[in-house]
């Protein structure tokens, strides 16, 4: 039962952040007003230049802001990587880890789609259209480890991945879940049982659990290097995947570059129990690079915030950008536009239909 007002927080943040958002929100606007939907946005000044700014990089009366919105809707924050000024990992630590950590973001979903109009690097890439759920909150990203006799010819530094039945189960279920809604039905396991044979166990074990309830769903399993191949060599075999962090991690970087590139490649971490807001951002980062350009693809931005609409329960307005999206790189993929044509382009595809 989706309601008709929500608060939506906005973290445009570094570089192209702020560029491809505002085709995000130009397009969520387009959308929502004819359905009579009203997106009440606050927008917040995070990223590389606020803390330079401010010294904030996250402060606790900011997270309880945040709390109290529906949905956030993301940017990318970072500043190039040889930007002496900004100490390595804070951001990535104490800004979006500790979004997803404290937002208990535990299905890191990315759907990764061959689009008409656009080029895969691959010769023959086929029909791909698969979605990687990955975990969010556990394994190797989890932080725990440390450094002891650090500088010293002996020193030990570990990594400990956390599994926890309760973080595999959740993320199973909406696996499976995912599956059984989607047409072909398909769950892929992918890990590395045979070497990580405590974790992966617990995995498998919890799909093969799971599994009798979901009669429809065809279950397979690949180790992590094999699926490298597959997804380079057949990746229309894949429907849904479920993983752990790290192995979602590269997974879904090499998704979003048979799938014809980062600039189309949206993400969603989403806390599925609702206990805090989930959050909507494209896969890639701030992109020092081209910022300024007005060349920044805004696709996988717009496609963020479509899944965002999917997850406050209008799915068909997530339909409808998806679609407009569809058709608008079909007529449009090859040509070379910038940002807010791309924007415009997709608005007018939208009332079009
Ligand atoms: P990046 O994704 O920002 O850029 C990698 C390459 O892809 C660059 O050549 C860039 O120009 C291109 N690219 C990225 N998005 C594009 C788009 N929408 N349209 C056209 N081209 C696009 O990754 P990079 O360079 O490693 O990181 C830059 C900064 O972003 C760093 O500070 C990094 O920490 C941060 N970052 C932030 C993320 C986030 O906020 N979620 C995720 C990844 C990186
Ligand atoms: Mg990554």
């Amino acid at each position: 039962n989706a309601a008709t007002k929500y608060s939506i927080a906005v973290i445009p943040g570094d570089g192209i952040g702020p560029e491809v958002v505002a085709e995000a929100v130009k397009v969520l606007d387009a959308v929502t007003e004819p359905a009579g939907i009203t997106l009440d946005k606050t927008t917040y000044p995070l990223g590389a230049e606020h803390w330079l700014a401010t010294g904030e990089v996250l402060s606790d009366e900011t997270m309880d802001k945040l709390r109290g919105h529906d949905a956030i809707l993301f940017g990318a924050v970072g500043a190039a990587p040889n930007d002496t000024r900004i100490p390595s990992g804070i951001l990535e630590r104490d800004l979006l880890l500790k979004l997803r950590f404290t937002f208990d973001h535990y299905i890191n979903l990315r759907p990764a789609t061959l689009y008409p109009g656009t080029t895969s690097p691959l010769a023959e890439p086929g029909d791909i259209d698969f979605v990687v759920v990955r975990e969010g909150t556990e394994g190797l990203y989890a932080g725990n480890g440390g450094r002891v006799r650090q500088g010293t010819e002996h020193e030990i530094a570990t990594e400990v991945s956390i599994n926890t039945a309760h973080g595999v189960r959740r993320l199973v279920k909406y696996a499976f879940e995912l599956a059984q809604k989607r047409p072909r039905k398909k769950l892929t396991l992918v890990h590395k049982h045979n070497v990580l044979v405590n974790a992966g166990r617990l995995y498998q074990e919890t799909v093969n659990e799971f599994a009798p309830q979901y009669p429809d769903v065809t279950v397979d399993y690949l180790h992590i290097d094999a699926a490298t191949i597959f997804l380079t060599t057949d990746p229309s075999r894949f429907d849904v995947i479920v993983t752990d962090n790290l192995f979602g991690d590269i997974l879904t970087d090499q998704a979003g570059a048979v799938t014809g590139g980062i600039g189309l490649a949206p993400c969603g971490n989403i806390n599925a129990d609702r206990t805090a807001p989930s959050m909507f951002e494209p896969v890639h980062g701030s992109a020092p690079d081209i910022a300024g350009t007005a060349t920044a693809q805004p696709v996988a931005s717009i496609l963020a915030a479509a899944m965002m609409l999917e997850h406050l329960g209008h799915e068909d307005l997530a339909d409808q950008i998806n679609q407009a999206v569809r058709r608008d790189l079909e007529t449009h993929g090859n040509e070379q536009r910038s940002t807010d044509q791309v924007g415009d382009h997709i608005v007018a595809a939208l009332k079009a239909a």
